[in-house]
């Protein structure tokens, strides 16, 4: 039998929902009045793609700066949200965004990775949309809050994960071009699958020519919409070309690789090194790249952060000096590129399969996000 959401779920949460917790804002439950029943939701989650299926609950927080900033934090049943037609996000784009993901790990715990890094990011995403801060501490808060009362939509498979997507937009009803004085703050939570078809298969690459992603002194450093609504017209250009991602050049040379439209990229070398295109503020700074960037010094590889071109990129694949390329990010986990379509045609990295290194740092990596490996670093935050 179901039981409603209040009995169901409220005595696994961290705190009691009229006490204050380590945030020191209350969060208030509101009552699933449906949840989904046990059945439905383990067939959905036998196959749950990415981002098409969605947990029951959801978190709300309100921004108000004439009601002295954040005030208001619900957890409740995910629902539609009504919005003013002049809600500043509809016209001016004031929208940040992260994603992360819990883990099941091999004894039934629930596990974040590094997310207070993604609180940390986003907090440097708004400040560079003019928005207001989230207190770290709220942040992680409504995650635990979320996850608690959705624990039971966390894959348990090798591959499976609860994708969340925390973001932040300005609701203010005001046409004038200025930071908006309302926001909203909302956490949904979607199971997930490999993010590409394949899974962990080698992927096609097309270089997008006719288009960049970001500007010195644009928001690429930012995860904000428009980065993604900018991407969408060559990552469809490159799916016509019969390629899964789009690779980005600088904006001013069209020369150096920045990243794909949602990972960063790292190219292995046959004497040892590793190189990983620099945070010069065009690219997201990736909470995976960061950890990669570890993991392989730890393999024994020197990792320079330093700017690659993409002609040198096709003539180190062509004489064989380059090994493998590996895209990263929390959807993608670690990703080999087999082949890169650009302007002057195609090549191939190695044989096109997927690369021992790839190979042994993303199981490195998977195995401490789902607890087979030592987590050295303490990275990971059991929930
Ligand atoms: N680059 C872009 C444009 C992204 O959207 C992402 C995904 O979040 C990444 C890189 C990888 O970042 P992370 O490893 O923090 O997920
Ligand atoms: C992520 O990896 O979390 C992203 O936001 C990338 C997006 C393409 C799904």
């Amino acid at each position: 039998m179901e039981l409603p959401f209040s009995f169901l779920g409220l005595e696994n949460l961290p705190c009691e929902p009229t006490h204050t917790n380590r945030a020191g804002m209350e969060f208030e439950h509101l009552p699933h009045p449906a949840p989904t029943p046990a059945d439905k939701r383990d067939e959905a989650l036998k196959d749950p793609g990415f981002g098409k299926l969605f947990t029951d609950h959801m978190v709300v927080i309100d921004y108000d700066e004439a009601k002295g900033g954040w005030h208001k934090a619900t957890l409740g049943p995910r629902e539609a949200i009504s919005l003013d037609p002049a809600a500043a996000v509809l016209h001016y784009a004031q929208e940040i965004f992260e994603g992360m993901k819990a883990y099941k790990q091999g004894d039934d715990t629930l596990a974040l990775f590094r997310p207070e890094q993604n609180a940390r990011r986003f907090n440097e995403s708004a400040r560079r949309m003019a928005m207001p801060d989230l207190p770290e501490e709220l942040f992680l808060e409504s995650i635990r809050q979320l996850v608690a009362a959705d624990r039971d939509w966390v894959p348990g498979d090798p591959d499976g994960s609860l994708y969340l997507r925390p973001f932040m937009f300005a609701s203010e009803a005001f046409l004038g071009v200025r930071p908006a004085k309302q926001y909203k703050y909302i956490l949904i939570a979607s199971p997930v699958g490999p993010y590409f078809k394949g899974g962990a298969k080698p992927v096609k690459i097309w270089v997008s020519r006719n288009y960049t992603r970001a500007a010195p002194g644009g928001t690429g450093a930012a995860k904000t919409g428009g980065n993604y609504a900018a991407s969408l017209v060559p990552q469809a250009e490159g799916i016509e070309n019969g390629c899964d991602q789009v690779v980005f050049l600088d904006a001013v040379e069209k020369k150096w690789v920045e990243e794909l439209g949602g990972m960063n990229l790292f190219f292995v070398f046959d004497d040892g090194t590793v190189i990983t295109p620099p945070l010069t503020g065009t690219i997201l700074p990736g909470i995976t790249r960061n950890s990669l960037i570890e993991l392989l010094r730890e393999e024994g590889l020197q990792v320079r952060e330093e700017p690659y071109s993409i002609d040198q990129w096709r003539a180190d694949a062509t004489t064989g000096k380059l090994l493998e390329t590996m895209a990263c990010g929390t959807a993608a986990v670690v990703t080999p590129v087999g082949t890169v379509l650009g302007p002057d045609g195609e090549f191939t990295i190695g044989s096109g399969g997927t690369g021992q290194m790839t190979n042994k740092i993303r199981e490195r990596l998977v195995g401490i996000q789902k607890g087979s490996v030592e987590d050295t670093h303490g990275w990971t935050m059991k929930l």
